[in-house]
């Protein structure tokens, strides 16, 4: 792994984490157990959701909400391609087809709720949402949208973890909202995930999918809650372990504090890149929405080679990256519709170092590599 000056994100574990971690460890129970519990009751008071199911990934999340929303073969389900594309996978492993829908704009590179509204079709049985960069972008209007078809909105919050619009978290505004813990997020574990949902039909059929449809734990036979079990749907082991679990509660403790250090960071990047020709800040933050701020992307003009801007950051230590190469022109999801403004944002955007630890002095060097790169960009010109 180089050894980069100014990382794209940073994982800090205090000592008294590993600790915890290790306490559970030594307690002797290490699969799905109270810690499990104790997490989702957190997660659940965190969020405002009715239920909380920890998972064992964010892709396993995704699927649950996906079948909770009852999907399958025939179905259509709207997409954005400017996504991780676990987003759209998650669509697939139900036998329902994504239909890809455009973004806003260069600066807003979420769902544009008139794409979507030019796409659906009689078939449609969902619109999934994908909350870049922790921004709610057009949920709400989503929302309002899927209400009046009298179809699921799904929400990919896998970058949301802390974003609230007007107090009410992202994940909450339709059927089922899905969270990672991947070591890139947020609330980094190294892998796990989470569902909510205010529904308890749902809930109830995601708590059975999760662990092979049985209706019955290894913990609840532990504790003498039950001595048996049925199996009532084809499930699937999606099953988070203790450690993890642990290690994500004490994450979730502090995770407000760090997103709002994020949000000092997102602010003086703004300030700082304010003069800067060559590129434009994306994601501007909203009124009455306390954001994650998982990403900070700009969007570098035309004439500027990205790949030369890339290359003179790293040579300064400066570790870069592009969210995201869009699914659309994935293989496996390839003959889909065009896309202009999504293929415009991915050919031009860059991702820049964004994590709670980073000192100003790391993102002065940030903005002085860029500053550098754009002079011989221009010069070249
Ligand atoms: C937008 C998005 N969706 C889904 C995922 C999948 O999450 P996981 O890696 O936890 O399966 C990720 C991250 O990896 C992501 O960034």
């Amino acid at each position: 792994m180089p050894d980069w000056k100014v990382p794209l994100a940073d994982v800090v574990v205090p000592e008294d984490d590993i600790d915890a971690v290790s306490e559970v460890y030594r307690s002797g129970w290490l699969s799905m157990g109270p810690q499990t519990e104790a997490l989702e009751r957190d997660f659940e008071r965190f969020t405002g959701a009715h239920h909380a199911l920890a998972v064992a990934n964010g892709t396993a999340a995704l699927h649950l909400i996906c079948a909770a929303a009852g999907l399958g073969a025939g179905d259509e389900v709207v997409v954005p391609s400017l996504t991780f594309v676990a987003t759209v996978n998650a669509v697939a492993y139900t036998g329902a087809t994504p239909v890809f829908a455009d973004v806003v704009s260069l600066t807003e590179p979420w769902l544009d709720p008139d794409a979507v509204a030019a796409v659906m079709g009689e078939r449609t049985r969902a619109i999934m949402t994908m909350a870049y960069g922790g921004h709610p972008g057009r949920t709400e209007d989503l929302a309002t949208m899927a209400r009046e078809h009298g179809i699921a909105l799904l929400e990919d919050a896998a970058h949301a973890a802390g974003t609230r619009v007007r107090g009410r978290h992202l994940g909450t505004f339709g059927l089922g909202g899905a969270f990672s813990f991947f070591s890139n997020k947020n609330l980094a574990v190294g892998e796990g995930g989470m569902v909510v949902t205010d529904d308890d039909e749902a809930a109830a059929r995601m708590r059975l999918l999760r662990s092979h449809g049985m209706t019955t734990l290894t913990w609840d036979r532990h504790r003498g809650h039950a001595s048996g079990y049925d199996v009532v749907d084809v499930g699937f082991n999606y099953r988070i372990d203790e450690p993890r679990a642990a290690l994500a509660a004490r994450r979730l403790q502090r995770l407000d504090a760090e997103n709002a250090q994020r949000g000092g960071l997102d602010a003086r990047y703004r300030e700082l890149l304010a003069g800067v020709s060559g590129l434009t800040p994306a994601l501007a933050p909203v009124r009455d929405a306390q954001l994650a701020h998982h990403l900070f992307t700009v969007v570098l003009d035309e004439d500027v080679d990205r790949a030369g801007f890339r290359d003179a950051l790293a040579t300064r230590g400066i570790q870069t990256s592009v969210h995201y190469p869009p699914a659309h022109r994935f293989s496996i999801y390839a003959g889909a519709r065009e896309l202009p403004v999504t293929d415009d944002y991915a050919a031009r955007t860059v991702t820049l170092p964004m994590f709670a630890t980073m000192t100003s002095g790391q993102q002065d060097e940030v903005v002085d590599a860029i500053r550098a790169a754009l002079d011989v960009a221009a010069l070249a010109r």
